[in-house]
């Protein structure tokens, strides 16, 4: 049974995101890849669904997001959108799509949005995106930042280690937080990050930051759904809570059913015409 009531069906937008921050309201938001489970996050009452580029790991197997394309984001961007009423829908921009020239990123996220029914995109990076990011806003498009841990820079770091933890990096991550304001991206995602550094990435800057591994001072709240639901057993950072164990329970019904198969007991004579 949920402890968390829902108080209204409207549409979240982006002038809502950032009420919430003005009204000191926690904004929770989680990862959705597919419309079964978009449906149930939105129905539990989720703000934001993330059609986040983890789908690369999550959905296709793959070691790191490298591999995901924007035609595959589209697919499973678009399932999402069908499913959420009420919350907002952010398409994640994969890696390739959007760190060139301005005009292609503004192109692959007028895709994304076009072809998903999206509300909004998120990409990764401070001020070298700059340019990016002032070419999708001029097309009308949303745009949530992702500093800290950027996962499509894995190559670059060489690690899935916490950022930031020297004073250099958290003056530019400090810095590029403020770009991020002044540009015009209305969210911004830390992630994995001191929480001392989302504390004051979030007194810094005027929009509402949204927190991974980065504490509890930061607007929001974000966590990829396979993990929080257990699904994931594999991977088991600290800042993951786990609300559930999917993982163990799909493994024993399914072992239950194949049981009832084997031995003759299913279907019974109620379950057949
Ligand atoms: O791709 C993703 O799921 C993300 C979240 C972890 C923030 O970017």
């Amino acid at each position: 049974m949920s402890t968390y009531t829902i108080t209204d069906t409207k549409k979240v937008t982006t002038k809502r995101i950032k009420d919430m921050m003005l009204n000191g309201e926690k904004i929770a938001m989680l990862t959705s890849y597919d419309y079964t489970m978009a449906s149930l996050v939105d129905q539990a009452g989720i703000d934001i669904i993330l059609v986040g580029d983890s789908a690369s790991n999550v959905m296709q197997g793959n070691a790191t997001t490298i591999p995901i394309t924007v035609d595959d984001m589209i697919v499973f961007g678009r399932t999402v959108a069908r499913a959420a009423k009420r919350a907002m829908v952010i398409v994640d921009m994969p890696f390739g799509s959007y760190q060139g020239d301005p005009i292609e990123a503004q192109r692959n996220a007028v895709r994304i949005m076009r072809e998903t029914g999206a509300d909004g995109v998120k990409l990764e990076g401070g001020r070298e995106m700059r340019g990016a990011i002032e070419m999708i806003l001029r097309a009308g498009i949303p745009v949530m930042g992702h500093l800290g841990l950027t996962p499509q820079s894995i190559n670059k770091f060489g690690t899935y280690a916490t950022r930031a933890t020297g004073d250099e990096e958290a003056l530019r991550l400090l810095a590029d937080a403020q770009v991020l304001d002044e540009v015009g991206c209305f969210a911004l995602v830390l992630e994995k990050i001191p929480a001392m550094l989302a504390q004051r990435v979030t007194d810094s800057i005027s929009i509402p930051t949204i927190g991974i591994g980065a504490g509890a001072a930061t607007h929001g709240q974000v966590l990829v759904a396979h993990d929080m639901l257990g699904l994931n057993t594999a991977f088991k950072p600290k800042f993951l809570r786990l609300y559930n164990n999917l993982g163990e329970q799909i493994v024993d019904s399914v072992g239950n059913y194949i049981n009832d198969v084997k031995r003759g007991d299913f279907p019974n004579e109620n379950e057949q015409y």
